[in-house]
């Protein structure tokens, strides 16, 4: 699978939120894209997920342009978004009953996705009985069951507490490092951007440009003491330095 974003500016009116990005994605990478606010990023997560039309440029996934969205690109937001009236199973099922999968490939399915995200003793609750990390963590499962080429994220932390979303981000990380799914992961946090992934991209203040574009080789699995190595520090001044510019 290979994901080519090639030349994409897009303008609202007289704004121009991102100018020519050119990047090129492979199957399992990790990529989480920092930058300011207002510098373009939920802008190109739309575009990737096909809810916004680019001014200029396409974006290819297997050589195919997509204009469109599709269930081989999955969003996960801010807000988890669960349905309060449906149990967490039946959220997490909500997308494989919309395709008509069979009762038994819906909890076939649930069942291991709540094994993989540890939350199987909350299959039959309601989601205001979880945390909002809890629900998040439901909210990427729902995601996930879908089985999508690529799992884009706006944000998905940005609600949370800050110890909540440390755990977040760790919980984000080991998934990755179970399943190696293809995850594009957009944040203006700065360690966060540069703890979870395998390639850091730094967009500049609007328009969004791509200023940085670099591999993330921390050691695996990946640990909090991470964020104390050098490698981990070079990148924070860099990518510091470029939000600041
Ligand atoms: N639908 C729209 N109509 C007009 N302008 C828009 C629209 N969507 C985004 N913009 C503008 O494009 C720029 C980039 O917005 P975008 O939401 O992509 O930024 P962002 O990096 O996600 O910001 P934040 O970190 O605050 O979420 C901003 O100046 C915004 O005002
Ligand atoms: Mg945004």
């Amino acid at each position: 699978m290979k994901i080519v974003i090639d030349s994409i500016s897009k303008a609202f009116g007289s704004v121009t939120a991102l100018e020519n990005i050119n990047l090129n994605f492979e199957s399992g990478e990790f990529v989480t894209i920092l930058g300011a606010s207002g510098c373009g990023k939920t802008t190109l997560l739309h575009l990737l997920a096909g809810l916004t039309a680019p001014s200029e440029g396409a974006i290819y996934i297997d050589g195919e342009k997509k204009d469109k969205p599709g269930a081989d690109r999955v969003v996960v937001f801010q807000q988890a978004g669960l349905y309060p009236w449906l149990t967490v199973r039946e959220n997490i099922e909500f997308g494989l009953s919309l395709q008509g999968a069979s009762k038994e490939e819906k909890e076939q399915a649930s069942s291991h996705i709540l094994r993989i995200i540890d939350l199987e003793g909350f299959a039959n609750h309601k989601p205001y009985h979880l945390s909002g990390g809890m629900q998040q963590r439901v909210a990427i499962a729902r995601a996930l069951v879908m089985n999508p080429k690529v799992l884009l994220m706006d944000e998905p932390f940005g609600a949370l507490d800050a110890q909540t979303r440390a755990s977040m981000q760790a919980f984000l990380t080991s998934l990755w490092e179970k399943i190696h799914c293809t995850i594009i992961f957009i944040t203006h946090d700065v360690d966060e951007a540069i703890f979870m992934g395998t390639r850091l991209v730094v967009l500049t203040s609007r328009p969004g440009r791509v200023a940085l574009d670099t591999a993330v080789d921390l050691a695996r699995p990946r640990t909090r003491d991470a964020v104390f190595s050098a490698q981990f520090l070079g990148l924070k001044r860099k990518a510091m330095d470029i939000l600041s510019a």
